[in-house]
């Protein structure tokens, strides 16, 4: 399994492959089961752990026409930005370890809203979310985490967020495997 799996495997991100007609969802309650399921099957993932202090690990566990899944790990004090799914709803099940996600409110009345507490997320948490979230994700714990991930349709692109007060300001977009 590739830790850099972008250059083969990545979707040219325009604007025509973000459309319904080509990029089919599957309802979040089928999120909820594939990322229960592939929580469960030990087999599968555990083989692909490995720990990266200098930038999160992450590898791909599946890769089906509705949904992609992802094995991702977290060393104490790694994380990830604030960002969105780029319009991909999702599920993620801790599997190993302790994550803490903070979320911020979407509205169309202006910029996203910081959620003041946080969530903390143990071993066998379940979230899932659906095409508008956003969110920040640490492991503030003292032991390394392992989560499972599962996006539909497939991450593309996804847009990056920064903390200014109570608000998220937009600052960019990247390509996945670079954020989650
Ligand atoms: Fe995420």
């Amino acid at each position: 399994m590739s830790r850099h799996p972008l250059p083969q495997n990545k979707p040219t991100p325009t604007t025509s492959s973000r459309s319904s007609s080509t990029r089919k969802t599957r309802p979040r309650h089928n999120l909820v089961e594939i990322a229960t399921r592939l929580a469960g099957q030990h087999e599968v993932w555990e083989p692909l752990v490995r720990y990266d202090p200098i930038s999160r690990y992450y590898a791909r566990l599946a890769h089906e026409p509705e949904f992609e899944a992802w094995l991702l790990t977290w060393v104490p004090g790694q994380g990830t930005d604030w960002h969105d799914h780029g319009g991909s709803a999702g599920a993620f099940v801790v599997v190993r370890g302790e994550l803490t996600e903070r979320t911020a409110t979407v509205s169309q009345l202006g910029p996203p809203r910081l959620v003041d507490a946080p969530r903390v997320l143990s071993e066998g948490s379940l979230r899932a979310f659906g095409t508008k979230h956003i969110h920040q994700v640490t492991n503030n714990g003292w032991e390394p985490a392992v989560s499972v991930h599962v996006y539909s349709p497939a991450l593309v692109e996804m847009n990056s967020y920064a903390e200014d007060g109570p608000r998220l300001w937009q600052t960019g977009s990247q390509l996945i495997g670079v954020n989650w």
